[in-house]
């Protein structure tokens, strides 16, 4: 059976550049913390009210599909990955679907925040290879600036997250030995509330009451160092597991495109996998995290740059869910 392949990659980014001194001038922060304990240095934030993770995600499918050498009407399936919808629901891709001109085509959205772009990798790898659908765009895209509480009590999750979107086109592989190797994918829910948005929940009734917003339980809340240890941790083994699960070894690898949520997490995952560090792609320090983003962003970048040619990229990502996973793609 024939591989499925990443096409074609890209990306857009909003054009408002929020610096770390700028978020000091609305909540009690500094540059110095922000840049120590994440490399963050500043991230883009929407512009204007009425700008959703669709719309983020227009020009980033546009570019994906000019790359891959394929138009609109080529696609015929969407997969959206995102935990900042436009809206509770529906989803953002029939949105996105709708604004790319392609009424009917399928569109499934995908909740695993952080891993949400390897989760949806690995559906559209599947489908591509089961002959399901031909060309899949797959989408991860966040809007985060619209719901972080800029105040000494949110300040630590505030600071870490931008707003931006990355996609990529799947397909067939058009060349022998290139494609997407292998995919792996976890979840455990027992870290469910080391990360997570309490509210509104359909589980309670009502679902939102002004005491829960007093308390702040309509924004992230998040246990830090426990989510530190555990990317760390599970970035680390799913690396190792999908490497050897393509039958390579660590000194095969070209380029390491990990999840961006904090910088030292990533230092100490390419400490452990001895990757050194001109093969990892960073740049949290322009974007922040933008979960389901960071990695088609990481590899739109990293193609512009000429940094996947002929190259065996490694992927791993880490988040809320907990979920993790990883991937071995030959480009
Ligand atoms: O993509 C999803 C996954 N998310 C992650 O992977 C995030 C993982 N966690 C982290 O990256 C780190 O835990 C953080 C960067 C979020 C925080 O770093 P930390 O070293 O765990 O700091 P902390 O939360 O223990 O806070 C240390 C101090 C506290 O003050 P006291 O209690 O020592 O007086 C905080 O109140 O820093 C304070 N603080 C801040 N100070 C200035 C927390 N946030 C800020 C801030 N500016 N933004």
């Amino acid at each position: 059976m024939s591989r499925a392949h990443i096409l074609g990659v890209g990306h857009y980014v909003p054009t408002k550049v929020v610096t770390n001194d700028d978020l000091a001038k609305i909540m009690p922060t500094t540059h110095e913390w922000i840049e120590q304990r994440s490399g963050i240095r500043e991230r883009r934030f929407i512009e204007e009210s009425g700008i959703g993770a669709s719309d983020l995600a227009v020009p980033a499918s546009k570019m994906a599909l000019e790359r891959a050498g394929l138009t609109e009407k080529d696609i015929d399936a969407i997969i959206f990955a995102t935990l900042s919808p436009d809206v509770n629901f529906p989803g953002s891709g029939c949105y996105l679907g709708h604004k790319l001109g392609l009424p009917g085509v399928p569109a499934l959205d995908v909740r695993n925040q952080c891993s949400g772009f390897l989760y949806g990798l690995s559906i559209a790898d599947a489908w591509v290879r089961a002959g399901v659908y031909e060309n899949i765009l797959l989408v991860g895209s966040e809007v985060h600036s619209t719901g972080v509480e800029f105040t000494e009590r949110g300040r630590a999750v505030a600071v870490l997250f931008g707003d931006g979107a990355g996609a990529a086109v799947i397909g067939r592989a058009r060349d022998d030995g290139k494609g997407i190797h292998t995919c792996r994918l976890h979840a455990d829910g027992a870290g469910a509330e080391e990360l997570w948005l309490p509210a509104p929940a359909s589980r309670n009734i009502p679902r939102l009451t002004p005491e829960m917003m007093e308390q702040g339980l309509h924004y992230p809340q998040m246990n830090g160092k426990a989510v530190f240890r555990a990317a760390v941790e599970n970035m680390t083994a799913v690396s190792r597991k999908v490497l050897e699960d393509a039958g390579l070894e660590m000194k095969d690898v070209d380029l390491f495109v990990p999840h961006q949520a904090n910088k030292r997490i990533n230092q100490f995952v390419a400490a452990a996998l001895d990757l050194p560090d001109d093969k990892v792609v960073h740049n949290i320090e322009r974007y922040g995290n933008t979960t389901a983003a960071t990695i088609p962003i990481g590899l739109s970048e990293s193609f512009a740059e000429g940094r996947l040619d002929d190259a065996t990229v490694l992927m791993a990502a880490f988040g809320s869910g907990f979920t993790w996973a990883g991937a071995v793609v030959k480009f």
